[in-house]
């Protein structure tokens, strides 16, 4: 039953919801179907879509329906209690930016990522340079308007991402993170058996991929009734409940990339998918956080996608698509597609070294926002960490400090989702095989959909109504630490290159 000082506030709220996701409807079309042509009059429908969204939200009469649900909190249940958190926090949030300044963000966006991709192409830092000085700036005035006194400027941007969390209390997790991956890559290094990706090249027709993937992932729970595959430069996943839309790109000499990317989104999808239906259009009815829907494609993609129980079933399927897999034996195909060697870019990185990524970034782009590090010292300071952690010296900016889009479009404190993302996967795991002691029976038969029914009771049905770190102390009776994911590194790599963990 609804409170009734609830109801006039969903009743203002539902179309609000409703704008917002038509964002993601649009979004999808630009990146998929859209023709070039047309950029600057979507850029029209898209500011005056914005514009009402801003004018709905910053309705006095929105305000007014909250203050008086708040008086009632007491009599509330805690998915109500829950939804006015989060209302309560947009609105103060949209109170405390002064409009000129968002103004200001979205105008450095475009112009960023464009001068970004210029100097990319050059290998030129130089030309992005006072482009991400000027945007450094101004996201110091943006974390400034939003922080509390408690609050440093990286934790005020840490917010919009990652809710709750702060510089310690993921230095705390990053920290013994680093050691142990480090420890591990030695060992794997060490190891006897040599790995190679080498069997994943060959001649994969971009159709063929799609005929396959499009069998496998009903297997998943992905409902095509509900959710669509199409193609687009970037991956990505768009859209939630009823309408999931996911992406990939196929590149037909090498199998892995979408194969593997695809597998991720679909984890994504399936979160989206999963919120109880009737609740996203509520404040609270959306994810957690980016961490926690990262835990839902890293587990998807890495702890069941490329496990040797996973292929045992699909491997067959594989090879009858792809006639080459035919003379590989399944252990060689296992442990191709989970080679380890560090490498330049970010996004090719293997499941063990791809943290070392993630920290080294989390490092720089605090330092960058305190002040601590300039921008003109950044490549420098990038080429001597890297140097320092992966023993490689990138022979210019396009793999080294220019690889990612994230800073030249104004998102300081992303980076660290993608690792919390793997912290909170082995957890679940872990808390999984306990509720669950046959699972890896189940994935071995290409039985999945009692996994996708856990995640989806214990994790994509409540939203946001837990914040990551609550949920996680309440699904596995455990504070999030990083000692799940390295005893899941370290089985599995032993096993796979022959060392004892
Ligand atoms: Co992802």
């Amino acid at each position: 039953m609804t409170h009734p000082s609830m109801q006039p506030l969903y009743d203002a709220y539902e179309p609000i919801a409703s704008l917002l996701s038509i964002l993601e409807v649009l979004h999808w079309d630009q990146e998929v179907m859209m023709p070039n042509g047309a950029a600057s009059q979507r850029a029209e429908q898209l500011a005056a879509l914005q514009a009402t969204i801003q004018e709905k939200m910053n309705h006095p009469s929105l305000e007014e329906k909250l203050v008086l649900a708040e008086s009632s909190e007491a009599e509330l249940s805690h998915i109500e209690k829950a939804d006015l958190r989060e209302l309560r926090r947009s609105l103060e949030r949209s109170k405390k930016l002064p409009p000129s300044l968002v103004k200001e963000l979205a105008k450095q966006e475009v112009l960023a990522v464009h001068e970004w991709a210029d100097a990319r192409k050059k290998e030129d830092f130089s030309l992005f340079s006072p482009s991400l000085e000027r945007f450094i700036d101004l996201k110091q005035q943006y974390a400034d308007a939003l922080r509390s006194e408690k609050m440093s400027r990286y934790d005020a941007l840490l917010q919009d991402y990652e809710p709750g969390e702060s510089e310690d209390s993921i230095s705390a997790l990053f920290g013994p993170l680093q050691q142990h991956v480090v420890e591990l890559l030695q060992k794997i290094q060490a190891a006897p058996l040599k790995t190679s990706t080498k069997l994943l090249q060959g001649t994969f027709p971009a159709k063929e991929q799609e005929r396959f993937l499009r069998s496998i992932l009903p297997s998943f729970g992905f409902s095509f009734e509900e959710g669509r595959l199409d193609t687009s430069t970037h991956p990505f996943c768009a859209g939630s409940g009823a309408d999931v839309r996911i992406t990939t790109r196929y590149d037909e000499g090498e199998i892995s990339d979408a194969l593997f990317g695809v597998i991720h989104e679909t984890g994504h999808a399936l979160y989206e998918q999963g919120i109880q239906r009737d609740r996203i259009f509520s404040p609270a009815g959306t994810s957690a956080s980016l961490g926690l829907h990262e835990s839902q494609s890293r587990l998807w993609e890495n702890m069941v996608g490329r496990s040797l129980p996973f292929w045992k079933h699909f491997y067959p399927k594989l090879q009858e698509s792809f006639p080459s897999f035919q003379e590989i034996p399944l252990q060689g195909f296992w442990h191709a597609v989970n080679h380890v060697e560090p490498s330049f870019i970010r996004t090719q990185a293997d499941e063990v070294t791809y943290n070392l990524h993630i920290i080294m970034r989390f490092d720089l782009e605090r330092a960058l926002i305190a002040g601590d590090l300039k921008v003109k010292d950044l490549p420098q300071a990038w080429n001597e960490r890297f140097q320092q952690d992966f023993g490689l010296l990138p022979p210019n900016d396009r793999l080294g400090v220019l690889q990612d889009i994230h800073w030249a479009s104004g998102l300081f404190g992303y980076f660290p989702t993608y690792a919390l993302g793997n912290l909170y996967a082995a957890q679940w795991f872990e808390r999984i095989e306990k509720e669950l002691p046959q699972i890896h029976e189940l994935i071995e038969k290409g039985e999945l959909l009692p996994l996708r029914e856990w995640l989806k009771s214990n994790i994509h049905c409540h939203g946001r109504v837990f914040l990551a770190r609550d949920l996680c102390q309440r699904v596995t009776e455990k504070e999030l630490s990083v000692q799940p994911f390295v005893r899941y590194l370290f089985d599995k790599y032993a096993q796979l290159y022959q060392f004892s963990s």
